[in-house]
């Protein structure tokens, strides 16, 4: 009896010392680990590390517009902009960064990720690892190249024609093209992932934009672990409930296109991804089988990777052009040329060379992924630094894609013209100075399905319009999943 009650006693206390040992005292001695191999930061403070200042940051370079200017990184992130300052320049090694990201003895895997986020894309291909990645990336390869893709582009020029159609039907000086592109790349994703089914596809993506923009104003929140079990806040409890949504509402179109191929209606599951999901669920070979959670993962992280990643590419590209009208004028000249007044092909899309190099210095300047976010597996050597397990590292392309020392004294200046010899000659061969789709094994599934599909919507309205930025345009961004306008981008468009 006098055990269990000094027991009881004890257990609070032990949970306490636990707790601490795991917030403070790890932490501290990680902190001291790396100051003296010349990595500093600000100093970390018990519960909430860094992420007040970082929202206090954030925040404050939010409040104020600024020019015109491309030079967005210290505005974007200010809090890794001023603290990188104070590292050794070693972290940025461009070698370094090719190390973590080919993570060849599986050093440096995804962090695991939980919460809001976790809700989001689950255990889809952005966030799994080993052999389950490896058999999700198989399915995905598929899915976008070569004529599976060839076979997504008529949705993707038809989605375009839906758009220009309302654009015609606007009235007024100005179009937000933010908003506009939104509804653009929603419907391209719906079409292409659920095919027939994608007016039941839209419903899902919108409960999908819900949980994201839930899963952005949660990111810098810390809330103490297991307190969710005892009380869960608004957030919390429609994430939930839009989780749950999605998962039903997907099983109820995979439900009824089983049916339609039992009944004989449909010949087969179909070729869209979905389809191709649901054939992966049914395979005979174990080592292709997915489960039906995978597949409800996967198709959410189809969407939640693809969508405003095109979306804020887009509508960068043309801000861009908006402002440069002699690259307009010559982006314009291409088109017409390869494609006269004819809707976009695969063949054309191929040879459409100053597209491809204004596409380049608008992802360069604004990357809509600004980092890869890695960890440390197990306690290991990477240059000259020794860094301690489980630490998070992150690598920032959007420093590195306005480093002056990489790309010179107009590195913030708009020159698509740095890309006419391709991307090694603009980089010196340093392909890890300009990674907007990632670099190495994990680089991005949809690389292809995004330029094919920025590349068709732009053609598509330069055939048509000419255009110049809204003279009240804010110049103000914000980074939620991805770096967007923070008031959206007025421009005007002049019928040809
Ligand atoms: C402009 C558009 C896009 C950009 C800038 C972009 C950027 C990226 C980046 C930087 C990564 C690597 C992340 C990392 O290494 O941690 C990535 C991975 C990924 N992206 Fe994209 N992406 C775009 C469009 C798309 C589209 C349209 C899809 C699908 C429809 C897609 C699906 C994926 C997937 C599934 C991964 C994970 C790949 C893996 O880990 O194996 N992305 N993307």
């Amino acid at each position: 009896m006098i055990v269990l009650w000094t027991s009881l006693f004890l257990l609070p206390f032990s949970a306490l010392a636990i707790a601490l040992h795991k917030l403070w005292w790890t932490l501290c001695r990680i902190q001291r680990t790396m100051a003296s191999q010349g990595i500093r930061g600000p100093p970390y403070k018990l519960f909430y590390g860094n992420t007040r200042e970082i929202l206090q940051f954030k925040n404050e370079a939010s409040s104020r517009p600024m020019n015109l200017s491309h030079d967005i990184f210290p505005r974007v992130q200010p809090h890794i902009s001023t603290w990188t300052g104070t590292y050794d320049g070693t972290v940025f090694c461009l070698l370094l960064i090719k190390e973590v990201v080919n993570n060849k003895d599986k050093a440096f895997p995804k962090p695991e990720i939980e919460g809001f986020v976790k809700k989001l894309l689950g255990d889809g291909p952005v966030t799994t690892e080993g052999e389950k990645w490896a058999k999700q990336r198989k399915l995905a390869n598929y899915a976008f190249h070569g004529d599976s893709l060839k076979s997504m582009l008529p949705a993707m020029v038809d989605s375009v024609h839906m758009m220009l159609d309302r654009w015609k039907n606007l009235h007024g000086d100005e179009i937000e093209v933010y908003q506009e592109f939104t509804m653009l790349t929603s419907e391209i994703i719906s079409r292409t992932a659920f095919g027939s089914s994608y007016v039941e596809g839209r419903n899902i993506f919108e409960m999908l934009r819900k949980l994201a923009s839930i899963a952005s104003r949660n990111a810098f929140k810390i809330r103490f672990p297991g307190i969710s079990k005892l009380w869960k806040t608004n957030d919390e409890l429609e994430s939930e409930k839009l989780e749950n949504g999605i998962r039903d509402a997907m099983l109820e179109i995979i439900r009824k296109r089983e049916e339609k191929v039992k009944a004989g209606e449909l010949d087969d599951l179909g070729n869209d991804f979905l389809g191709l999901l649901v054939k992966a669920s049914h395979s005979d070979d174990e080592s292709r089988r997915i489960t039906i959670t995978d597949l409800v993962d996967e198709c959410k992280t189809f969407y939640i990777a693809g969508q405003d990643t095109s979306n804020t590419m887009l509508t960068w590209t043309v801000f861009l052009l908006a402002i440069h009208p002699d690259w307009q004028d010559e982006a314009r000249k291409e088109v017409l040329n390869v494609f006269g007044n004819q809707d976009p092909d695969p063949d054309g899309i191929a040879k459409l060379k100053t597209m491809g190099m204004i596409i380049n210095e608008s992802l360069r300047l604004y990357p809509p992924v600004v980092g890869l976010i890695r960890k440390v597996g197990t306690k290991t050597r990477l240059g000259k630094l020794v860094l301690p397990a489980n630490i998070g590292l992150y690598i920032p392309n959007l420093k590195l894609h306005h480093d002056p020392q990489i790309w010179g004294d107009d590195a913030q200046l708009f020159k698509p013209e740095r890309f006419s010899e391709g991307v090694a000659k603009a980089t010196n061969n340093n392909l890890a100075a300009f990674f907007p789709f990632g670099l190495g094994p994990r680089t991005c599934v949809g690389f292809n399905f995004a330029t094919a599909e920025a590349k068709i919507a732009l053609s598509m309205i330069l055939q048509r319009y000419t255009f110049s930025l809204f003279p009240a345009y804010v110049h103000s961004h914000t980074q939620l999943l991805t770096t967007s306008p923070q008031h959206g981008v007025q421009v005007i468009f002049h019928a040809l």
